[in-house]
């Protein structure tokens, strides 16, 4: 049986203070049968590691080289000595803010892999291409081109996140059965490419504007398997109140 996972990322928010509070009342309250995964930033990794109760802790991003002369970057190596078990990968705002190309993530993939952490993969069209009907092309292109060179046995370390980025801090959210109907295609891909209980093992998150008040509907989706939450992912109680829409 996949996992049911509700991922929290806090992109580039919360002060020293404010990063402390939250780490400390996201295991405040027991979630049972749910993994937390939350994403802080990196200045809050170590801190988030040493205080979570029931939290799993990922980076934000990594660069794809264990050391060296990469002023200001953070390497997989690093996350891993710190107890980082999870990075992003292909979040759209890295895509388009940082220009980041299927071809790097594919190298982030591989380095994060190579250490030892999971890969939360992102995928996801943008307005113009889901109004032009060519979504589905679209995500298989970031699949194949970013992850589906790896073998079936690393897959395993691998979640999915559909975020569509006309839905991502908007308030506009795909709709369940949007939601539903890419999720299950993006199965499909991968039991096309591996094997159908690969594809029966691979958590499937849903995010773009989840909250707690449309995450009971879009959970109750076969296919959809948790969520990577943004904004609601900055209030402990909004960020539990999803945890608990299963
Ligand atoms: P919002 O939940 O704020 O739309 O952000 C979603 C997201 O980008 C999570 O990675």
């Amino acid at each position: 049986m996949r996992k049911k996972i509700v991922a929290g990322n806090w992109k580039m928010n919360l002060n020293d203070s404010e990063a402390s509070e939250l780490i400390q009342n996201v295991n405040a309250e027991k979630i049972n049968d749910v993994e937390l995964i939350i994403f802080p930033p990196f200045l809050y990794l170590d801190r988030a590691v040493n205080n979570s109760i029931q939290t799993k802790v990922g980076a934000q991003n990594c660069y794809p080289e264990n050391s060296g002369a990469f002023t200001g970057e953070i390497s997989p190596e690093q996350l891993q000595s710190v107890g980082v078990e999870f990075c992003l990968v292909g979040h759209s705002e890295r895509r388009s803010i940082l220009g980041e190309s299927n071809a790097f993530l594919k190298s982030k993939v591989n380095a994060l892999l190579s250490n030892q952490l999971q890969v939360v993969f992102c995928c996801g069209e943008v307005k113009e291409e889901r109004e032009s009907g060519v979504q589905n092309q679209i995500v298989k292109n970031q699949l194949e081109e970013s992850l589906f060179h790896l073998s079936e046995e690393d897959f395993q370390n691998v979640i999915v996140a559909y975020e569509p980025v006309w839905a991502i801090g908007t308030g506009l959210t795909a709709s369940s059965d949007q939601a539903e109907e890419m999720h299950a295609f993006i199965r499909s891909l991968i039991a096309q490419k591996y094997s159908e209980s690969t594809a029966e093992n691979t958590s499937i998150l849903y995010g773009g504007s989840c909250n707690p008040t449309n995450a009971q509907e879009l959970f109750s989706k076969e296919n959809v398997d948790g969520g990577l939450i943004g904004g609601a992912a900055l209030k402990a109680d909004s960020f539990l109140a999803i945890a608990k829409s299963f």
